[in-house]
């Protein structure tokens, strides 16, 4: 299949559909954060796409392809001491899975996110067995800094904490 076009823009309240069609989603879900929900309701939908509207500068975006929001990728710098870092994150539809979209995300995501946040450092943190955003993660040049011990819990397991990322100075032109 050829690779299709993608492109990244602010999240608006038509993509409801599109949305909840694609983040319904347990696959999706056990690959998140506990604050992604499931099932994925309008009301959550209705909560996410207010939340992400009042961003500013904006920090997440729809991942649309064929003219649909089939994904979604965000920038989430930290507070007080950490705030020097920021958190990456994303999810694609599953039936879009391996066509190097999330690549393309994470790519733009730290791109814009160095451009746009005074932070020196973009981390993110893949479970242990998602293997597919680990290589998302290496394929974008973030490194493994480091695995830390039994210190994450998600639907009961507890695993360890794999901290990826890429630093401002050393970073790659994409
Ligand atoms: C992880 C996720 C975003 C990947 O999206 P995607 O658009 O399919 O990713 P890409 O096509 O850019 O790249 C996937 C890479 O993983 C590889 N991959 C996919 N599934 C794999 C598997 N089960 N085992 C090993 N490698 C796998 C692909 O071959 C590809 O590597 P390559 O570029 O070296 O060929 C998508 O699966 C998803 O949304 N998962 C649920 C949510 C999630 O995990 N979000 C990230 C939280 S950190």
């Amino acid at each position: 299949m050829e690779k299709p076009d993608v492109i990244f823009r602010p999240w608006v309240l038509a993509d409801k559909p599109d949305l909840i069609k694609h983040a319904n989603n347990k696959k999706i879900f056990d690959n998140m954060r506990d604050m992604f929900p499931h099932p994925y309701t309008s009301e959550a939908a209705d909560q996410f796409l207010s939340k992400v509207a009042g961003f500013e500068p904006q920090q997440v975006f729809a991942i649309e392809v064929n003219s649909e929001a089939v994904g979604s990728v965000g920038i989430f710098p930290q507070e007080d001491i950490e705030r020097i870092n920021a958190e990456l994150g994303y999810w694609v539809a599953e039936e879009y899975w391996g066509n190097g979209i999330a690549t393309k995300a994470a790519k733009f995501i730290i791109e814009y996110g160095f451009k746009t946040f005074p932070v020196s450092r973009i981390f993110a943190i893949p479970f242990p067995n998602n293997i597919a955003s680990q290589k998302v993660l290496q394929n974008s040049d973030m490194l493994l800094e480091a695995t830390i011990p039994n210190s994450l819990i998600k639907n009961n397991v507890i695993m360890d904490k794999q901290i990826y990322a890429i630093r401002r100075d050393i970073r790659p032109k994409f």
